[in-house]
This record gives structure tokens, sequence and C-alpha cells, in this order.
């Protein structure tokens, strides 16, 4: 269980509720399901196993005045169980392929910013944002909450998901989950399990040993889980150990159930069906069920209960856990309020208060940063910041509250189908010219470097942004920026040595030009109002507190898989497309992991590899100093230790408590973020959730935390310790 002390110091901006206020689940949720179920008929409980894609049904044969989503499940009106009417995703409501002719909504930063803030206080109030737009619009199910971890930086949808670190990316899932369903609306969490990469999202095979997966991914979930109760756990395309996630006893049952505890219903992604019998592994409900081969949970289904191979009882214990958790959300009791209005204004504020924590200050050298006010001249370059900011594509993708200023088709294979290539949002142009009005401020496209270069000798400052495209269903080829960008950087950092660089991208990237600038701003993709965050850094008005939750790595060569797993494969074949279903973008494959629970940080620190730049890692304009550390040991490590803000400015830190057992690689243990006016300090004490100081024994189904020293480390980041101290442990078990 992570700690609530844990839990409330690592989000020490209280910028939220207490976790009390939050809306528990109704109490009473259990007995009105059965009550319920005992006068439904066989077929109305049938109806709640399955949801259906509207837009793919013709206007005059779907149901009046629901809006159109990501999915419908009917409900049964006789007994007054609402419809679930379901929406993506963890970034706001999002509207692929403007399903929603013209609708838009608060778009938050991507996942890689929230995660950067590392303040579980702005996640939930993320989550309480956009899951009040989610209600407003009509939908009362939001499919949030992934929870995969960045194993390869070349991974698809990165941007969308929470890091490297199971414990970080599990509180912060946690608590955003938790804000999504304060709107009394179903949250998911997602994708159920090990759906690290696209290439080969629904063919491949994740082979992993379950003490692995247990200390990694499940680990993330499970905190993600047991700390924002989601009513719903989205199973995976891909296939775990050889058997599809979505079918997957061990995963949905074994796990989900038997160890954690998990009352709610599991449903499926969009086309990861493959049979009526994986209602018996634990899958609940076959979602938009137009992208499986068949309909299984419907007409299949029917006849596996007319032949007998597969009870009745099965049919109850899926229909009863979806009542329970429609109650258990007050979907019946407070039925989500369609059409109703939105505060566009104060939503944008939210957003902007996540990209104002989200954005990493990497570089800065000479303190070029915060820019003089005195600056008179300065040039914008590349990124479309003329009209707006990148977003990353897919089912995640937002149409912002003003629309896409441009959107074109991108992605190839799979992607090609529904990626979109948007910019909307503040202009990072117009963001520039309100923070800085005494400043002449031009825009150049960067399409031309000569000329950039020549423009940039003659401005007092030059900030370039530098865009990476990433989308659902299409890893990326390598880490470059690509797109003549880095030859770019390189001819306006030789031409005014006061540049600044800004990655509006979805993943780490390589920075050849990275000692030819002076400053680079990790903005990722930042928001409906993040050009408003980024000219608040570059002013000074704000001061930059975020935290990278990935490694960028020097180059690929450091990777577990130099090679992204599957992207040397050749196409499907049409056999292979018959077998793995529609989104099949590869052969049938064994993706393995050699890093095993050891992502992203800890892989470089098992191998001594030096990053770019480290898990953690983040600058800032005070200077923060770290004392007084006490460390005990026996069933748990206690750490406290006090923080001081030595600066000029007040600031916020996220000073980081790692733990090295013998052997083997240092692990995240906990966090604060503390806000520090100049010369102020605060005592931060954290409790190692010992599940992180364990290994998973397979053979005894248990955590072992084996006795014996361990180091402890304060750090600034997963390569920078500060303070070090050892502890004695107890051997200790704890229950999976
Ligand atoms: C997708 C995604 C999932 C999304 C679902 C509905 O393919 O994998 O994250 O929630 O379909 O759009």
């Amino acid at each position: 269980m992570v700690l609530k002390s844990q839990l409330a110091s690592a989000g020490a901006l209280l910028l939220s509720l207490p976790l009390a206020a939050q809306a528990q689940e109704a109490p009473d949720a259990d007995a009105r399901a059965e009550k319920t179920l005992a006068q439904m008929t066989d077929a109305e409980k049938r109806v709640l196993l399955y949801s259906r894609m509207l837009g793919f049904i013709a206007p005059a044969k779907r149901p009046a005045d629901i809006t159109l989503g990501a999915g419908y499940v009917e409900g049964i009106p006789r007994l007054g169980v609402p419809p679930l009417v379901e929406t993506d995703a963890s970034l706001g409501v999002s509207n692929l392929m403007n399903l929603r002719k013209g609708d838009v909504a608060t778009a938050l930063p991507s996942g890689l910013a929230l995660a950067s803030t590392w303040n579980p206080a702005i996640l939930r109030d993320g989550g309480r944002m956009i899951g009040s737009e989610a209600r407003a619009k009509g939908f009362n199910v939001m499919l949030v909450g992934g929870v995969n971890l960045v194993r390869d930086p070349r991974a698809g949808r990165n941007f969308e998901y929470l890091g490297e670190d199971p414990l970080l990316a599990g509180t912060l899932v946690g608590a955003q989950i938790e804000g999504v369903q304060s709107n009394n609306i179903i949250a998911t969490i997602k994708h159920f399990a090990l759906n690290d990469q696209e290439t080969g999202r629904s063919s491949a095979s994740v082979n992993m040993s379950e003490a692995a997966m247990r200390e990694s991914d499940l680990l993330a979930f499970q905190i993600g889980i047991e700390t924002g109760k989601p009513g719903s756990v989205m199973c995976a395309y891909n296939r775990v150990n050889g058997q599809y996630s979505c079918e997957n006893r061990f995963l949905l049952t074994d796990v989900l159930r038997r160890d954690w505890g998990f009352k709610g219903y599991v449903m499926s992604d969009w086309g990861a069906v493959h049979s009526t019998e994986s209602i018996l592994a634990g899958l609940d409900q076959q979602s938009g069920e137009q992208l499986d081969k068949k309909r299984y949970f419907t007409t299949e289904l029917d006849k596996a209960l007319a032949e007998g191979r597969i009870g009745q009882p099965v049919v109850d214990t899926a229909a009863r856990r979806i009542l329970r958790t429609i109650y258990a959300h007050r979907l019946d009791a407070d039925p989500s309020a369609g059409k109703a209005p939105i505060d566009y204004d104060a939503n944008g504020k939210v957003a902007e208060r996540a990209a104002d924590e989200g954005m990493v200050l990497l570089r800065n050298e000479g303190e070029l940063l915060p820019l003089a006010r005195s600056a008179k001249t300065i040039l914008l370059v590349g990124g479309h910041g003329d009209i707006g900011v990148l977003s990353g594509g897919g089912s995640s993708q937002v149409a912002p509250v003003g629309g896409f200023r441009k959107i074109e088709k991108a992605g190839s294979g799979i992607a090609a189908t529904f990626a979109r290539r948007g910019y909307g949002g503040l202009a990072p142009l117009d963001a520039l010219r309100a923070e800085f009005p005494g400043a002449r401020i031009d825009y150049l496209d960067g399409s031309d470097p000569a000329a950039a270069a020549a423009a940039a000798s003659s401005a007092d400052i030059a900030v370039v942004i530098a865009e990476k495209y990433a989308t659902e269903a299409e890893d990326q080829k390598d880490l470059g920026l690509g797109d003549g960008q880095d030859e770019l950087i390189a001819a306006v950092g030789a031409a005014n040595k006061r540049t600044v660089v800004v990655l509006q991208t979805g993943n780490p990237v390589t920075m050849p030009w990275r000692d030819k600038v002076g400053a680079i701003i990790a903005a990722w993709y930042p928001g409906q109002r993040g050009a408003a965050s980024l000219a608040g850094i570059l002013s000074g008005r704000i001061n930059p507190s975020g935290r990278l939750p990935v490694t960028f790595p020097a180059d690929a060569a450091q990777l577990p898989n130099p090679v992204l797993p599957g992207s040397t494969l050749p196409p499907p074949s049409k056999e292979d497309k018959a077998t793995y279903g529609i989104q099949t973008d590869a052969p049938p494959f064994d993706l393995e992991y050699p890093e095993g629970s050891d992502a992203g940080y800890r892989w470089f620190d098992a191998r001594g590899h030096t990053p770019l730049y480290a898990f953690g890692y983040g600058l800032s304009y005070s200077r923060f100093t770290y004392d007084r550390l006490k460390v005990s040991g026996g069933k748990t490590l206690r750490v406290s230790f006090r923080v001081t803000n030595a600066g000029a400015r007040a600031g916020a830190d996220v000073p980081q408590v790692y733990v090295r057992i013998a052997g083997k690689a240092k692990r995240l243990v906990g966090w604060d973020k503390p806000v520090l006016a100049p010369g102020q300090s605060k005592s931060v004490t954290i409790m190692a959730d010992p599940r992180l100081l364990a290994d998973f024994d397979a053979a005894a189904q248990r955590w072992i935390v084996p006795a014996g020293d361990v180091s402890v480390e304060i750090a600034r980041s997963a390569t920078d310790p500060v303070l070090t101290g050892t502890a004695r442990l107890a051997r200790s078990e704890i229950k999976p």
C-alpha cells in the first residue's frame, strides 16, 4: 500500500482537496448490484457485456441524443440502469477524427509533461477538470489512466504515459483517476499489461518472468489501483507469455482479483478480443465490438451458452461487476448532465498550471535564463510557433479550445488510418509577445537555416522550437529530431550563443548541438495554454520545477534493445492480419525486454551507462541544499532529511530518495516537492513501501525483503546523489 503519508508528502503542493474529500465509492454498491441483477432477464444481463462505436452506426439507427464517443453500452431503462457512454482519454475529452463535428475540449499537456511535475495534486486537479468536461458533454466513462512504463524511448505512445518508474507512474495515475472519478463517472486504468510499444501491439507476445513484471509494469498498475480505485481496468492488445492479455487468466483473475482484490470490471481495448472464452479468464466487456472478428460477447456468447460451453453464472458475474461499478460511482444517482456549460477559461488555467510545473529546464549556461526584461529583440524560429502547439496522435488527441489551426493526416501503416498531426491552443508567438510587451519579436518557420542564422545574429535572443510528432499505433524510427532540425539548431546556435532550444516532443531525443546552445527546455506537448508557461519560464515569472520522468539516452546503443523489437520485420501477411486482427502491423514475434524489472534509469545504473539527461533531472532558478539525513531500517525504511532554499527566490524542489540493495540497481522509494521561500527549510520524512525494497519470489508467491544493509541516497536525480546513508533491514515477506 502506498502510504497516505508518502502520497501526501509526494504531493506536497496542496493544490487540491485532501484525499478524504474526494468522492469515495458508494457504500451500498454491492447490495444494489445484487438486487438489480435478481430483477434482470438473462438477455438484459448480456446487454452490459459489450460496447459499440456509434460512429460506425448509421445515424438513423443510433440511439437518440447520445454523445458520440469511443463506445456505448445500452442501459436497462426499466430498472434505472443508465447507458455507459465512453470517451477517451488521459489528456482531455478527445474527439478522434472530429467525430463530434467541431467539438473542442481543454487540452492538458501530455502525460510526460504531467509526470514531469512529480506532483499528484496536479494530476488530481487535471483529472477532476477533464472528468468534469466529459460529464458536461454527456459521458460517464472516461478511458484514462494510461500507465504503461516507458521502457523504450522510441515507443509511439510514451507521450500519453507517466514515465519509466513504477512508483512515480503508479502514484500519479492513481491521483489522476481519483480526480476523474470525483465527478461521479467511471475511470479506467490501462493497458493491462505490458503494452509498452506500438510495433506488434496486436501480434507480439511480450515474454517476461512473473517476478520481473510484478516488480515493474504490474507494480505501477497495483499502486494506481490501490490509490485511485478505478472502476474499470482495460486489458491490452498484446499477448503476455503467449496468451492475449484479454484472455489471460493469470493477469485478469489471479493477479487482478485474487491477489489485488479488484472489484470493478475489465473492459477490452478496442479490437483486442479473440474469443468468447475470454469471459472465463476474467474479461467482462468486449469494447468496440465492430473492430473484432466476431461478436464474441453477443451472438457467439449466445451460442456458447446454448451449447453449455459457458454457464449463466459466468455472465452473472460479469454483469454484477459492471452493475456494482455503476452504483459505486453513482452513475445512476447522478446521471451525466449532457450538454452542460463548461468554463473553458477556468479549465485552461488548470492546464496552464500543469504545464508551469511540467516543463523541465535541462540546460542554462551562464544563467542565460530567465531572459532579461530588457531583451529588445527576440527571434522565434520553428515548431509552427506562430499558430499553436503540437499534440500527439491517436485516441488521446484532444481538439483544443479554439480548434486546430492546422491539422493533417499523419503516420504510416495502421496509424495512417486515424492519426492526425494538429496544432492549436495558445501560440508561442502570441504568448511571447504578451510576456515581453517591450520587445520586438519576429518569427521564422525554420525552413531556411541560413536565413534563421542571419536573423539570429542580430537578435538579442533566439528561441528555436524543435518538434517531433508521436502517435499511437506507430513507434519512432530513431531518437533524432529529424526534418533538418539538428542542422537548424546548430546554425542558429553558431550565429548567437544566446540561443534557447524548446523541445516540443513526445519522447526523449538526442541533441548533437547541445553544447552549442545556451539553454534547453523540455516542453513536451504543452497543451491548451502551455505556451504561456513557456513564456513565463523564459521571463522568470515562473521558476521551473519539472524533473524528468524518463531517461534521455546519449544514443540507442545504451538501450536494452538498441534496435526496437519488431522494427526490422517484414509487413504482416494476409494470414497474419486474419489471425491477429485489423490492428496487426507486424508478423507475430516474441518481444523480450532484457532489462526485466530494471526499466529506464535502473538499466543505466546496472550497466554503468551515462545518459544524456538522467531520470529525475531538472534545473531551477533557485538553489536547494539537503542536510540532517536520518535513516532507520528494520521492517521497512524510514528516511528523513531537511531541504533548504539557499537561493534568492521562491521555488519548488524535488528531492528524490533512492535505495540500493547489494548487487541490485537503485530504485526510487520516495520524493517530495516542497515549495520554499528564500532561506526557508522543510523537514521531509519518507516511509518506503516495502515492496520497493523487495524482490518478488514467484515460487513462494511473496515479496521478499532481504535482511541486510541498504544504501540510501537523497538525490537531485538518479545520477546525482547529495546525501548518503545506510540502514539495516530485517527480512520480511509481503503477500502479492
Ligand atoms: C485505442 C486505445 C485505447 C483507447 C481505445 C478507445 O485503440 O488503445 O487507449 O481508449 O482504443 O479509443
